[in-house]
């Protein structure tokens, strides 16, 4: 007989190595790799002689055009992050941090489906009935039509939903609860995990029902991540959250039907997560008069703008290596910004540690932050404080110019709607409006820094 093969998988990315080694190659994360017999499951498999192949239909491109057929919870913030609505027969994961609020999320939008006279089944492979009843009633939603079973076992969920009229919404909670028969390898383990959701999309597929996977984040390698199975799926969703706040951001990372940049904000409350539908007065609320180094950027997530403080502390530093710390930006990006300062502005950091920070938890991704953060890390080091009724928005290149980004009007208007007077933004954009702002606008950093020594 064949010596059983065995390979060393990674719980966080999945890449596989053929010897046990510390650190993986494929994300660079310490300790992730567990032992699995290769084999049984998807892409591995016993060595058979291969059937013989079966044609199957061949179809135009040109053919007739199917929408995306979609189920609409009525929840704003969760149907716009997923491009609209659940789509029919096809697979979503939905990963996070353990806590982070998954469960609840899914409860209240499977409530919502059930309302709407969807079939919704809720598999639930972490608590019992007993457990997803209270937390439904806590939620107001128990007296809707929602399905629950307490099952980890991938064939008799599949029989459960084979046998009685055909659900529209199916969750499962969590994927790494879930375990086939058809790999040997334990529940939880990378193999397990992947050939459980691949059975699961599998049914999506051929039964129409939109499903959705839960994936908690994973800390160590006993258990896989939700990244495993991250490429299976068509669409991922991540819901973040700092655990000490109240907010929680739904974020799109894969998107087979839709855009991936959009956000969906909520807040957690005691009766569950409450939209919140204007994000800026969230992230802007606790803003205090004037204090050096804080400057507002106007952001834009996916289609909606989003006002956020950035913060910047840039104090003497005793280490002849000065701290650099970013919470919610970019890192080298940072990095950057103070580089162009030195060179092109005169601006030494050198002797400074510099932290910036994000207000509320907040996590920026977009360059066009760049000018905001230029405009915190000067006016901290001056010690001058920026005008409170002003937002920054462009980003800056290595030669200091500021470049036009995109959405002005947008980012502009959300501004003016939070009461903002003033704007700081690009030299050479293009589209502005006729906007009720007094604006700025710099064409290289040089003008920003002396526009802030001299206010
Ligand atoms: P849960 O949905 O169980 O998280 P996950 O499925 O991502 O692990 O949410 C758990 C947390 O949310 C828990 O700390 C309690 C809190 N919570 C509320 O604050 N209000 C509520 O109405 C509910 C249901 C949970
Ligand atoms: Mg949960």
């Amino acid at each position: 007989m064949a010596r059983q093969k065995i390979s060393f998988i990674c719980a966080q990315c999945g890449t596989t190595h053929t010897r046990w080694q510390g650190k993986c190659d494929g994300c660079g994360e310490w300790n992730t790799l567990a032992e699995e017999q290769a084999g049984g499951g998807v892409g591995g498999g016993h060595q058979r002689a291969p059937k013989k192949g079966r044609p199957v239909e061949l179809v135009p491109l040109d053919g007739e055009q199917e929408q995306a057929p979609r189920i609409q919870t009525g929840i704003d913030e969760l149907d716009r992050v997923t491009g609209g609505g659940f789509v029919r027969g096809s697979a979503l994961l939905l990963g996070g941090d353990p806590g982070i609020g998954k469960s609840t999320l899914l409860m209240q939008a499977a409530a919502a489906l059930a309302r709407r006279k969807h079939r919704v089944i809720y598999v639930s492979g972490e608590e019992a009935t007993g457990q997803v009843r209270l937390r439904a009633h806590r939620l107001g939603a128990a007296d809707s039509e929602v399905m629950l079973a307490a099952e980890t076992n991938v064939e008799n969920i599949l029989a459960t939903l084979a046998d009685g009229p055909r659900p529209d919404f199916v969750i499962l909670d969590s994927v790494q609860t879930l375990w086939t028969d058809s790999v040997e390898s334990a529940p939880g383990t990378v193999t397990q995990v992947r050939a459980s959701a691949s059975a699961m999309i599998r049914y999506a597929k051929q039964s129409g029902a939109a499903i959705v996977l839960v994936g908690h984040v994973t800390k160590d390698g006993q258990i896989a991540g939700p990244r495993v199975v991250e490429h299976m799926v068509d669409g991922v969703l991540y819901f973040e959250g700092d655990g000490g706040q109240a907010y929680r951001i739904l974020r799109t990372v894969k998107n087979r039907f839709g855009a991936t940049d959009e956000i969906g904000v909520f807040a957690m409350g005691d009766r569950g997560l409450a939209e919140v539908p204007n994000p800026s007065e969230l992230f802007l609320g606790e803003r205090k008069g004037n204090t050096p180094g804080a400057a507002v950027f106007a952001g834009m997530e996916g289609s909606r703008p989003l006002l956020v403080e950035i913060q910047a502390l840039v104090a003497p530093s005793p280490l002849g290596t000065p701290r650099r710390s970013v919470i919610g930006w970019d890192s080298g990006r940072l990095s950057m910004i103070l580089a162009v300062l030195e060179a092109h502005c005169g601006v030494r950091f050198s002797q400074h540690d510099v932290y910036l920070n994000v207000a509320g938890g907040y996590r920026i991704s977009e360059p066009a932050a760049d000018m905001a953060a230029a405009a915190a890390l000067v006016s901290s080091l001056a010690g001058l404080a920026l005008p409170a009724d002003c937002v920054y928005f462009g980003e800056i290149s290595l030669s200091g110019a500021v470049r036009p980004v995109g959405h002005s009007v947008q980012r502009l208007k959300e501004a003016r709607k939070l009461g903002f007077e003033r704007a700081v933004l690009p030299a050479g954009t293009e589209e502005i409006g006729n906007q009720a702002l007094r604006l700025s606008q710099p064409e290289t950093l040089v003008d920003l820094v002396a526009s802030i020594a001299g206010s």
